[in-house]
């Protein structure tokens, strides 16, 4: 704190150079704890331009320009830990949305195994630490919606296996099991009113496992009841404050309260649409807004970063990409944050949630694997097959039906 008193004496005499001297004492500070970014679409971005060809030449994640991320941007921000969105649309739920998520899984670990210079894939709060001191971007994987699990435990376990570190509940669709954001709109209807009881058990499971539990996306009954259930701090990843905007997107009071009670994290969302209600219009100084409300209602230790980056149509005047965060770190000093909260947000809040999620899951080590699966009856989709389950709920499927009149038919065709 105390070169910090020296500066401040500095800003009162020459006001003219302040702001020069806030964006190099941010620079100073990030050189020594970088930020952590809680959601970064980069991959998705790679699925659509390259369709995940990351070894074409215009692939190149040094030389990508029309993307808010690319590798120098990343250095110029100084980030020092992302976690990677594995997202995949909800119109691939009961389609192929394992598959498509196990390929955005996929890309992120080549992503760290072509640039390894740049990139370091790690799956816990000391490879983030190791990854620091090496100078490179932590790289962490986050699957962004229940839909990708498919309504299954084992494939939840799989993913974990992969390196799967958060699963936001929800993405913009019910599953079978919870309840999305679009509920506390007029767009839907509540289905599970939160989650459902597979719903507390897949949270239970993301305990035991050791995998965080992103509240982005979610309805605010989902909030509340994931709060409940969960026996380790929660995250919203990408989220920001209901009261400055109201977006159902966004985090209201009550539930910023039970953060704060229970040591969780908010990660604020640069978008647009999120931060000022416009999507055409937002500035860096309305980002700072939401960063010191978080910190009013839910304390500096609830603080941090999650840009969506690369998953949004637009981003305020002044973060236009990945490079833009000191700026914002500048911004937050010229509003008093010490350099305490300042190193908290950047990287710290995360760094002690993620300790504390693995310190509950060494706790349940002696808890067994939940293999009760869902019940046939909640599960959605005509093209599913019921191998496991009771002969009643295989009988009603009509694939065993016609499998005799249809494999006839396929004989002949092929032949
Ligand atoms: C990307 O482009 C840079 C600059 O031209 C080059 O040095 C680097 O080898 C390229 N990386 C890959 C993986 O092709
Ligand atoms: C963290 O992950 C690395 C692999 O990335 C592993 O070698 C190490 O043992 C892990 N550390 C702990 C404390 O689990
Ligand atoms: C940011 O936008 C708000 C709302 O339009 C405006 O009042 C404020 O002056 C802007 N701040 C800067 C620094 O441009
Ligand atoms: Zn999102």
């Amino acid at each position: 704190m105390k070169p910090m008193l020296g500066s401040y004496l500095l800003l009162s005499i020459f006001p003219f150079c302040s702001a020069e001297l806030y964006r190099a004492a941010a620079e100073r500070i990030m050189n020594e704890t970088p930020l952590i970014d809680g959601h970064n679409d980069l991959p998705w971005q790679l699925l659509k331009k390259f369709n995940n060809r990351l070894s074409v030449a215009p692939a190149n994640l040094t030389l990508l320009s029309d993307t808010h991320t690319n590798i120098p941007k990343l250095r110029s921000g100084h980030v020092g830990g992302q976690f990677w969105a594995a997202y995949v649309p909800c119109d691939t739920q009961n389609k192929d949305a394992v598959k498509r998520t196990l390929e955005q899984i996929d890309v992120i670990h080549r992503m760290c195994d072509k640039y390894p210079e740049a990139f370091v894939c790690v799956t816990n709060s000391t490879g983030i630490e190791d990854a620091f001191r090496e100078k490179k971007v932590a790289s962490l994987i986050g699957v962004e919606g229940g839909h990708s699990m498919d309504s299954s435990l084992g494939t939840l376990r799989m993913f974990y296996q992969l390196g799967v570190r958060y699963m936001t509940l929800s993405h913009s669709c019910n599953t079978p099991w919870v309840d999305n954001w679009l509920v506390d709109t007029d767009q839907e209807q509540p289905v599970h009113n939160g989650l459902s009881q597979f719903g507390k058990r897949v949270v239970r499971e993301m305990n035991r496992l050791g995998m965080l539990v992103d509240l982005a996306h979610v309805s605010v009954q989902t909030m509340a009841n994931a709060l409940e259930v969960s026996k380790a701090p929660v995250i919203f990843s990408h989220s920001s404050a209901y009261e400055l905007c109201r977006s159902r997107r966004n985090v209201p009071d009550d539930i910023l309260r039970r953060v704060n009670e229970m040591g969780g994290l908010v990660m604020v969302n640069f978008y647009n649409m999120y931060v000022s209600c416009n999507k055409e219009a937002a500035n860096l100084s309305q980002v700072a807004d939401h960063l010191d409300h978080v910190k009013k209602v839910a304390g500096s230790a609830a603080v941090g970063f999650g840009g969506d980056y690369d998953g949004v149509p637009t981003v305020p005047q002044g973060l236009e990409d990945v490079s833009k965060y000191p700026d914002l770190i500048a911004e937050l000093l010229r509003r008093k944050w010490t350099e305490t909260e300042v190193k908290a947000a950047l990287a710290l809040n995360l760094l002690r949630v993620f300790q504390k999620v693995e310190e509950v899951r060494d706790s349940l080590s002696q808890e067994p694997p939940d293999d009760e699966p869902i019940a046939y009856e909640e599960l959605e989709g005509q093209c599913r097959t019921s191998y496991g389950y009771p002969a009643r709920a295989s009988a009603s499927t009509p694939s065993l039906v016609p499998a005799a009149l249809i494999s006839p038919l396929l004989y002949s065709l092929l032949l």
